[in-house]
């Protein structure tokens, strides 16, 4: 069966097909359909302009010291770690894969420089800063005003330090104007100097950008095949959706039942379910792919998101805590300490089934760390 029949084949059994089936209830595909899958992925997403970023793979690597830290209240399940902050570029990170997606597309689209806008702790910015670099891309950083309760490392360390490190030209929104719209002043006067400016989604976040994770799913399908994970859980942040949108679309084309966790730390759950499964089915669609997600497919948790974004939790802080003394290496306060507080909390009260494979997405950040000193510093014993 070729690229066409196989999509052919997937369009007669798509969610909303005439086999009037959802995936989990329709027979499974035949064995020459699934073979074809992971190359109809790789010929879709080849159709789409991409700038390298990345070197390759990163590691799935078993975290031995943390189950042995979690002890018999595991049952058994085993705990990966997706090495996405283990990346060269900009101290690395999961936007990473996403910027491959709009630079290949601005750089298609001709643009001389990036336009993004953000936080001041944000690890995107960052990294589109370092990306830049890496191309040769003049740089705007638009970002939005800190809280006022903010500390002195918030506003200047971690990320905000490294963003004009890599070149890039950081403006503060004037007071009255919000981050959106003095981008589009930025805009207007860089089209009016002749430059041509490419304004980048908040967070990375957009159909095209999440193709970035439908190719680490296809990276990752072939990963867990080696090791023998027939059916793990997938675990990320979510924030600005693209990530766990991409990692949707892209099993889904493979036709694999994983299940994909979202702990959202931005949105409510309901907003958040929504936007990630618009934005999956989206991608779905930008790859010719005539199946869709419905609702239930997409599985957010809200319980660690605390008083909301960059508010640090407890149980943040105990899960970067146990990864870096436990395994030496570190997530963040924002999202993936979040995230991986949440994969603690479901280990230890059994939400896995015993002997369950979970995949937690490191997907970087590391830097802020350094701009949530006080609440990470040592306590007085
Ligand atoms: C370290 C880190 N993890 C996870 C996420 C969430 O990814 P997404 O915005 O694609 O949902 C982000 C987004 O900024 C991030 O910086």
């Amino acid at each position: 069966m070729d690229g066409a029949a196989t999509l052919a084949f997937l369009d007669g059994c798509g969610t909303t097909s005439p086999c009037g089936l959802s995936p989990a209830r329709r027979p499974p595909y035949p064995a020459a359909v699934v073979q074809r899958l992971p190359m109809v992925l790789a010929e879709a997403l080849s159709r789409y302009p991409r700038t390298r970023l990345t070197e390759g793979p990163t590691p799935l690597q078993r975290l031995r010291r943390v189950e042995a830290a979690l002890g018999s209240a595991l049952n058994g399940v085993q705990l990966y770690g997706k090495r996405d902050d283990l990346m060269g570029l900009g101290g690395g990170g999961s936007k990473l894969r996403k910027l491959e997606m709009l630079l290949g597309d601005a750089a298609a689209k001709g643009a001389d420089v990036i336009v993004a806008t953000g936080g001041r702790q944000s690890n995107s910015l960052r990294l589109t800063a370092a990306a830049c670099a890496r191309e040769g891309l003049a740089c705007e950083l638009v970002l939005a005003p800190a809280a006022p309760d903010a500390d002195g490392d918030f506003r200047e360390n971690g990320n905000a330090l490294l963003d004009p490190l890599f070149g890039a030209t950081v403006h503060q929104v004037p007071a009255g104007m919000g981050a959106a719209e003095f981008a589009r002043t930025r805009i207007d006067a860089l089209s009016a100097q002749g430059r041509t400016p490419y304004l980048t989604p908040a967070g990375a976040s957009s159909s095209l950008s999440a193709l970035g994770y439908a190719r680490c799913a296809l990276e990752l399908d072939a990963q867990l095949a080696e090791l023998g994970l027939d059916e793990p859980v997938i675990v990320t942040a979510n924030g600005s959706f693209g990530t766990q949108a991409g990692l949707l679309a892209g099993f889904r084309i493979l036709d694999r039942p994983q299940r994909i966790h979202g702990f959202t730390i931005l949105a409510a759950a309901d907003d958040c379910r929504q936007g990630t499964q618009a934005m999956a089915n989206d991608a779905l669609a930008l790859l010719d792919s005539p199946t869709r997600l419905g609702p239930d497919e997409v599985q957010i948790f809200e319980e660690q998101r605390g008083e909301g974004y960059g508010r640090v939790t407890a149980e943040a802080l105990a899960a970067i805590r146990l990864m870096a003394s436990h395994e030496g290496l570190l997530l963040d306060p924002v999202y993936s300490g979040k995230a991986f507080a949440g994969v603690l909390d479901h280990a230890r009260t059994g939400r896995y089934r015993p002997g369950a494979a979970v995949v937690f997405l490191m997907t970087g950040g590391s830097p802020a760390l350094f701009a949530y000193r006080q609440a990470l510093a040592p306590q007085p014993v």
